[in-house]
């Protein structure tokens, strides 16, 4: 069956702080906004999948989260978690347009 898809307003995108997350709860989603030096805004869920630290106050560095706890390095465009670290966590695809950011979500 064809998964059906919802789009949520999540910010706008002149309130999203370059290189800082902001954490975003949609329903009983936590979700982690991320705002890259390229302009493009990422959107993953907040916990990372080691011991549930909070990615949304972790360290951006181009494409990649530092998870705050331990330092996990993890891939904001498809969630994995970098080596010699295994794991990953679930990404949301973003949507800009003028300066609102919404975030798609699975019905
Ligand atoms: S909880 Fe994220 S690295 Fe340990």
């Amino acid at each position: 069956m064809e998964q059906t898809i919802r789009e949520v307003f999540i910010s706008n995108y002149d309130e999203l702080p370059v290189r800082l997350g902001k954490a975003v709860v949609i329903e009983d989603r936590e979700i982690a906004v991320f705002r890259l030096t390229n302009g493009n805004v990422k959107a993953i869920e907040n916990k990372c999948p080691h011991r549930g630290g909070v990615l949304s106050e972790g360290m951006i560095s181009g494409e990649h989260v530092f998870c705050p706890l331990h330092d996990w390095k993890i891939n904001v465009n498809d969630g994995l978690v970098q080596a010699p670290d295994k794991g990953c966590v679930q990404t949301y695809k973003t949507r800009i347009e003028g300066n609102q950011v919404y975030v798609e979500l699975p019905q």
